[in-house]
Parts: C-alpha cells; sequence; structure tokens
C-alpha cells in the first residue's frame, strides 16, 4: 500500500479549509458532512474529557462519518494516552490523524503508527506550548497543528499571540528543515483568516464560522478567497 506521506506527495499551494464537526448538528451528521462537500477536509474534534474538559464522539462515530463524507476526515485527537488509541483512527480511514504533544510520550512511535495505518501523522500544540518543545519529533511529522485557542470548545476568541509559532514553522518549511503542513486550528473567521494566512498556515479550521453560516458553502468560499487573498 502507498501511504499519504508527504514526501510523496506535493505540498499543496493553495489555502484548504477544514469545517470543524463540532458546531454541526450532532444528530444530522451525514447531511453535515454534505454541507461543506466544498471544503477540503472536514475537522473531526475526538475528545475525552481527559486531556481536555469536554466530551465529543470517538472511533464508531468517526468510522460511520467516514463512510458518508464526500470529503476526507482531519481527525483532531484531543485525548489522552494517544499511543494506545490514535492508529484506530487511521486504520478507520481518516485523512490525518493528529495528536497532542502535551498528550504524547513517545510521539515518534505515534506518527510512525499513523503514517503505517495510511494516514498523515499530525502533531498539535496548544497555545502556551513553545515549538521548540519539539522541533526534534516534527521531521516524523506530516503536519503541525497550531492551537488558535485553548483546546476544548468551540466559538472561543482567536489568540493573535500565536501566530509567531505560525510564522516560525513556516520559515523551517521554507527553508528545508521540515517538510509537513501547518494547521490553525480555533476562532478562525472571515475576520481573523488572514493574519493566519499572512503568517503562513496551509490549513485552516473553522467550526462556528462556517456550520453558524445560513449558507456553509458560502462562508467556505469566503473564507478559502480571504485566505488565498492573504496568502499571496
Ligand atoms: C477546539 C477545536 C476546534 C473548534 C474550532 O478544541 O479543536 O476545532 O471546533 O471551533 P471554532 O472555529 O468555532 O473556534
Ligand atoms: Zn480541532
Amino acid at each position: 500500500m502507498i501511504t499519504p506521506h508527504l514526501d510523496s506527495d506535493p505540498v499543496p499551494r493553495e489555502p484548504m479549509i477544514a469545517p470543524s464537526l463540532l458546531s454541526a448538528d450532532f444528530a444530522r451528521l451525514a447531511d453535515e458532512t454534505q454541507a461543506v462537500a466544498d471544503a477540503d477536509w472536514v475537522h473531526v474534534d475526538v475528545m475525552d474529557a481527559h486531556f481536555v474538559p469536554n466530551l465529543t464522539l470517538g472511533l464508531p462515530v468517526v468510522q460511520a462519518i467516514q463512510k458518508v463524507s464526500p470529503i476526507p476526515l482531519d481527525c483532531h485527537l484531543m485525548i489522552e494516552n494517544p499511543e494506545r488509541w490514535a492508529p484506530g483512527y487511521a486504520e478507520a480511514g481518516a485523512r490525518t490523524g493528529t495528536v497532542h504533544a502535551e498528550a504524547c510520550t513517545d510521539p515518534r512511535k505515534v506518527a510512525r503508527d499513523l503514517r503505517a495505518a495510511g494516514s498523515l501523522a499530525g502533531l498539535a500544540l496548544k497555545p502556551g506550548t513553545p515549538l521548540d518543545d519539539c522541533l526534534d519529533v516534527l521531521n516524523d511529522f506530516d503536519l503541525l497543528l497550531v492551537m488558535t485557542v485553548e483546546p476544548g470548545f468551540g466559538g472561543q476568541e482567536f489568540i493573535a499571540e500565536v501566530l509567531p509559532k505560525v510564522r516560525r514553522a513556516r520559515e523551517l518549511v521554507e527553508t528545508g528543515h521540515l517538510t509537513l503542513l501547518v494547521e490553525v486550528d480555533g476562532g478562525i473567521n472571515a475576520d481573523t483568516i488572514e493574519q493566519a494566512a499572512a503568517a503562513g498556515a496551509d490549513v485552516f479550521v473553522a467550526g462556528s464560522a462556517v456550520y453558524g453560516a445560513d449558507d456553509p458553502a458560502r462562508a467556505i468560499a469566503a473564507l478559502r478567497a480571504r485566505a488565498v487573498a492573504a496568502a499571496r
């Protein structure tokens, strides 16, 4: 099987939009993935009520969404013991499995297992976690998720103080020190996406800004247009 590592995939030049199902109607998840079919990935926030003070959904629900989603799943695992649980999401067919650096005891092993099971391996950092804490392991990952809110809840305000971390990651990619996608998650909307795009993010998660809009497809198009303009 050919695994979808970034080594073999060209890094996309166009910004990617990943609507977060956290702000969707959980009773209509199949329809809600269809509503964002124009996006690149659908972002799935898995929370275990231990790593974060909130509980959302787990592997059986992700397996069900995987069967019906028109676009790939971007699984953000806000869970303890990712070594034990993360590979199951890759085995379910998710495009990405992203674990938190703060929860990992052996991030390289998680990355290896995620890739072996066929997904991109992502590492997420809370707003207060410095990039330097994990620079040595990032060579084993395909994606860096920079949290721009404290993980746990949708609808929070964007923390602009995190942007230097996005800029630094972009520099490391541009200078060839890292090969990965830079994703931002939390408080991304029509006002904040330009700052994040100018700082160098590739993938933009947006929950309330997409599912809170009257027309999610239009909201995605508007976010994409702003990100494209700001990235130039
Ligand atoms: C927060 C989640 C985010 C959240 C984003 O822990 O990781 O994905 O759903 O929601 P908004 O875009 O509303 O901040
Ligand atoms: Zn998320």
